[in-house]
Parts: C-alpha cells; sequence; structure tokens
C-alpha cells in the first residue's frame, strides 16, 4: 500500500498567509497541520508516500517535508495544478502504479489516526473506503447519504440542497480500481474533477465501496476559525508540561511547553500553551490555547487564543484575542494619538 497525501490548491480561504507558504504548512501548536498528517501515515508503516504539491507553493512543502527521512518515508513529489482532488490521484498514476493507497488531505486531521481503516480496507477486500463525520454546513462539503444498514445510497460534493449531513472527510482509502472510475468523470460546475464523483462512480461500476463513521475529532483547517480550533485541540490533546526555557519572577500555570532559549520574564502563562523556542515574554499574558512561534518577541501584551508564527513581534497590545498572525508581523499600539495605523498585505482581515 501507498498513501498520497494532497500539498496543493491555492489556500484562497487562507490569503494572504498562503501568498507566501502552503496552507498546510501554516503551524499549529507550532508544528504544521502536514507535519501531523505525515506522522500518522508513517504510524502505518507505509514506506512510499506521494506528496501533491501546487506549482506556486511547492517549494515551500519541499523545503518543510524534504526527502521524508524526518518521518521515515520515501516522498516522491508530484505537481498538480489545482483542478480537483481526482485530478490529483489522475495526476499521480505512474506513482501509484498498481497498488492500493491512503489519500490524505494535508490539511485535515482526525484525533484516530489510520490503522483501523486500514485493517478494515484490507480484510474487507474493499475498493474503496470513506470516513465520514456529522456537520453543521452540509453545503460546504462532500455528502454521502446512507441506508439502515450504513451502505451508501447516494454521493454529492457540496450540495445545494443536502441529503443529510454526513460530510466526507479527508481521508480515503483505495484500490487501484479508482482509476477506472476517474477516467469516466467529467468536471465539476467548479471545473474541477471531483473525488465524490468518482467514488459514486465506483458504486455505479458496482465495486465494493465502504463508509465509515469517524467516531473522534476531526479538523479541516481550511480558514482562520479552523486553523484556531484545530490549534486549540491539538494543545488540547498533544502538549504536556515542559518547562525548558527561563521563567523568571513570572507565572506558568498547567500544561505550558516552554522551549529551549525561551524567556518567560514578569509574565502570566496559563496553558494549554507553546513558546517556541528563543521566544521573549515580557511584562505579558499569555492565555490559554496560544501557540508563540520559534523568535517571537512579546512585551506588555495579553493575548488568548491565538495563532503567532515565527518572529513576530508584539508590543503594548492591550488585548488580542482569537487571531492569527503571520511570520515576522509586527503589532504595536500607536502612542502618540488615537489613530490606527495599518501596513497589511492583500487579502488581511483586520477588526478594530
Ligand atoms: C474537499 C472535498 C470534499 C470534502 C472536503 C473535506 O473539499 O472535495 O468532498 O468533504 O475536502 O475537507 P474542498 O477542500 O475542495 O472544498
Amino acid at each position: 500500500m501507498k498513501a498520497l497525501v494532497l500539498s496543493g490548491g491555492k489556500g484562497t480561504r487562507l490569503r494572504p498567509l498562503t501568498f507566501t507558504c502552503a496552507k498546510q504548512l501554516i503551524p499549529v501548536a507550532n508544528k504544521p497541520i502536514l507535519g501531523y498528517v505525515l506522522d500518522q501515515v508513517a504510524a502505518i508503516k507505509i514506506e512510499d508516500v506521494g506528496v501533491i504539491t501546487a506549482p506556486e507553493t511547492g517549494q515551500f512543502v519541499k523545503d518543510y517535508v524534504a526527502d521524508g527521512s524526518s518521518w521515515g518515508v520515501n516522498v516522491t513529489y508530484i505537481t498538480q495544478e489545482p483542478l480537483g482532488l481526482a485530478h490529483a490521484v489522475k495526476t499521480a498514476r505512474g506513482f501509484l502504479g498498481p497498488d492500493s493507497f491512503v489519500m490524505c488531505l494535508g490539511d485535515n486531521l482526525t484525533g484516530q489516526g489510520l490503522e483501523g481503516f486500514v485493517k478494515r480496507f484490507k480484510s474487507e477486500h474493499l475498493d474503496a473506503l470513506i470516513i465520514l463525520k456529522e456537520v453543521e454546513t452540509p453545503s460546504s462539503f462532500g455528502i454521502a447519504q446512507l441506508d439502515e444498514k450504513g451502505n451508501i445510497v447516494k454521493l454529492a460534493e457540496k450540495p445545494k440542497t443536502p441529503m443529510g449531513n454526513l460530510a466526507i472527510i479527508g481521508t480515503y482509502l483505495f484500490s487501484s480500481k479508482v482509476h477506472q472510475a476517474i477516467e469516466r468523470i467529467q468536471p465539476s460546475w467548479r471545473g474541477e474533477l471531483e473525488i465524490t464523483d468518482a467514488i459514486q462512480e465506483m458504486i455505479n461500476m458496482g465495486f465494493n465501496v465502504k463508509a465509515e463513521i469517524l467516531n473522534s475529532w476531526w479538523l479541516d483547517t481550511g480558514k482562520k476559525d479552523d486553523i484556531l480550533s484545530a490549534n486549540a485541540k491539538i494543545l488540547d490533546e498533544y502538549i504536556q508540561r515542559e518547562i525548558c526555557g527561563v521563567v523568571a519572577n513570572s507565572t506558568v500555570d498547567g500544561r505550558v511547553k516552554v522551549e529551549s532559549e525561551a524567556q518567560i520574564i514578569n509574565s502570566v502563562v496559563r496553558g494549554p500553551c507553546i513558546i517556541g523556542k528563543n521566544v521573549l515574554v515580557e511584562n505579558s499574558f499569555i492565555g490559554p490555547y496560544t501557540s508563540v512561534g520559534d523568535g517571537s518577541k512579546i512585551s506588555r501584551s495579553n493575548l488568548e487564543y491565538c495563532v503567532v508564527q515565527e518572529n513576530v513581534v508584539l508590543s503594548d497590545v492591550e488585548r488580542m484575542e482569537d487571531s492569527l498572525i503571520g511570520k515576522n508581523a509586527r503589532v504595536s499600539r500607536n502612542q502618540r494619538c488615537r489613530t490606527i495605523k495599518l501596513h497589511v498585505g492583500d487579502y488581511s482581515e483586520v477588526e478594530v
């Protein structure tokens, strides 16, 4: 079995961050989502991993994943114009050959790993296994309708009138028969070859397709608020108390990871939180569910439920919540007059 990890796409809903970074590389708890996805692939002992990248952001992904040796896998990069998930499979056909494979979206993560799905896929000799989760906004996802026995009745990609609330999440298992189905489908109204249409075609062709309802959490990090909730979830699940840096005249409560060469001075930090390497926090309050990236400097500021990426400077920010701050950004208080002075990138969002 091989793995196909999708790390392409345009990331339009996460602009401006995705002008200088692939959306799968936006860190949660100071580690890109893609890193957690590769951890899960490596955990099921898959050796050959195809990583799909987009022409614009592929180099960022290559710089992070390199040859895959940090995960103990061999990586093959496949460049794809963002024309749909089934188009990605089609583009990777040479790499996949006759093998079955697990396909993971590089910006999706579940709380239960892949082992159980692979076991079922193999023992029941399936051609496709899709994983479902209840959602509140079914028209934003691929949706599956099941009968009382749990068999798939019908699938639809982002239906305007949804036939239920079970979304197809970004983990799929396929036999090589998926390629036959992809050959038969046409691009959707959004001009993409949809994997949902390919799976529906597999059902129409009489292949053995099953669905399983996920019983853990699922994160899909396509937008700012999703990144913040993914950050909170990952901090909750994975962060243990570990203080490597310096804490002076400060209170550090609960599950807080302070990485090496970080300094917390005259401050309060409440977990779950991660403070990256070489970060300086002084005269500040860092509230729960906050990640501060390596090399950032926070002075005389209060923040909570935030993702602050690397080398950010925050000073005199009275209260900052629910915020996602990109690498090398500076946010400070204008001391002289009560005006707001902005220098923000294209597609930024600022609430004042
Ligand atoms: C894609 C799939 C959709 C699936 C979703 C899960 O949507 O097309 O079927 O439910 O991923 O994240 P997209 O991210 O292209 O909007």
